[in-house]
């Protein structure tokens, strides 16, 4: 079950990557062909193909794509350090890059949470999403209290672009550059940014980055432009007239917080939509929240949704990844955002694998659903 991204992979690189890749692929199939779970095929939340099978980062890295989760400096020892260290390939830091925590004080930086992110991600082999450098929430009070005028404030814009991607040059393999530009409706946010700077803040952060850090592919993010409507219409306009202008952006993530039995089923023409671009795409924050506390059949629907999601990316051969917001739902922002929902990500408050968990793991590995 070679998947052409696989052999575009194969093809494309050297006799040492054709080995390497080959004893992925050797490595990661069960002798019987399916999958070595011990959870039924609808999988249950006792099951632990974690333990017996391969992680699901070496499927990931047999179909050309990477698998991430989010991370909090808190939690990087322990069960969860361990689980995402083997399960997942790429750590996107869940908030210690953001405005408020790097730069609580005009032009004073806490760098230490977001490099200890780094610095596990770097002991583990794993990839670093940069999350994220321009973005109307989670800034701090001097900026939103402060009385700029839009030079001024365009200018701490991009100094702090700068000044962030610079610090990690080199270790982040994409940024998420500009946070959730749109509304619902389509139109451009009205956040500070926005507010104060009109549309120009966009282009202006990417060529800021770009020019800190050349190697760091650039990305929009945003939520609820995964399925067709005016939402997703406006964003495809907006990266359309951007790539125009010749503005660096490399990416559309697609942050994919679902609810339960909610994945749009145009979510792969979309993600293929913007590929036609010429960009890459990614699921950048995976998640399938559902009223609390679920029962087996709600756990049973959330696998179809975590596998329609991975299944999709896969499809879709400029789709770098899939990553999840939160390792497990001990931790997951969900509760808080989403009053009495939760139990959205792969692991139960245990950490134990659940059922979006083993079908993670057979969208990964191709099983037939
Ligand atoms: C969330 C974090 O998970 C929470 O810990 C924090 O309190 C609020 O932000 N979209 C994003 C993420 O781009 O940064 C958000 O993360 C979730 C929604």
């Amino acid at each position: 079950m070679v998947s052409k991204r696989t052999l575009g992979i194969v093809a494309g690189g050297s006799a040492v990557a054709l080995l390497a890749a080959t004893a992925v692929l050797l490595a990661t199939r069960p002798s019987g062909g399916g999958r070595p779970a011990t959870a039924s095929a609808a999988g249950s939340a006792g099951g632990h193909p974690a333990a017996s099978g391969a992680p699901l980062r070496d499927l990931a890295a047999a179909r050309g794509v990477h698998v991430g989760t989010a991370m909090a400096a808190g939690r990087l020892g322990g069960i969860p350090g361990r689980i995402a260290a083997a399960q997942f390939d790429s750590v996107t830091p869940e908030n210690e890059m953001k405005w408020e925590r790097v730069e609580p004080e005009r032009g004073r930086y806490d760098w230490a949470p977001g490099d200890a992110v780094v610095a596990f991600a770097k002991a583990h082999g794993m990839q670093v999403r940069g999350h994220n450098l321009v973005w109307h929430s989670q800034l701090p009070e001097w900026l939103t209290t402060g009385d700029f005028d839009a030079d001024g404030l365009r200018d701490v814009m991009l100094r702090h672009v700068t000044d962030e991607v610079t610090h990690y040059k080199g270790e982040i393999a994409a940024w998420d550059v500009v946070n959730e530009p749109l509304d619902d409706d389509g139109s451009f946010r009205a956040g500070l940014w926005y507010r104060q700077l009109g549309a120009s803040y966009i282009a202006d952060a990417f060529t800021a980055a770009h020019a800190a850090d050349p190697a760091a592919k650039l990305y929009v993010n945003d939520y609820g432009i995964e399925g067709a409507g005016p939402k997703s219409d406006a964003m495809y306009e907006l990266v359309a007239s951007l790539k125009k202008q010749g503005v660096p952006i490399d990416g559309v993530g697609f942050q994919a917080h679902f609810a339960l039995g909610r994945v749009p089923a145009t979510f792969r023409a979309t993600m293929q939509r913007f590929a036609d671009l010429g960009l890459d795409v990614a699921v950048t924050e995976l998640d399938v929240r559902m009223p609390t506390p679920p029962d087996a059949a709600a756990l049973r629907r959330q696998a179809d949704d975590y596998r329609a999601v991975v299944e999709d990316c896969l499809a879709v051969s400029r789709c770098r990844g899939i990553a999840v917001w939160g390792l497990s739902d001990a931790t997951s922002w969900v509760p808080d955002a989403f009053p009495g929902q939760g139990a959205a990500t792969p692991y139960d408050a245990s950490y134990r694998p659940k059922p979006a968990y083993d079908a993670m793991w057979a969208a990964l590995h191709g099983d037939r659903g």
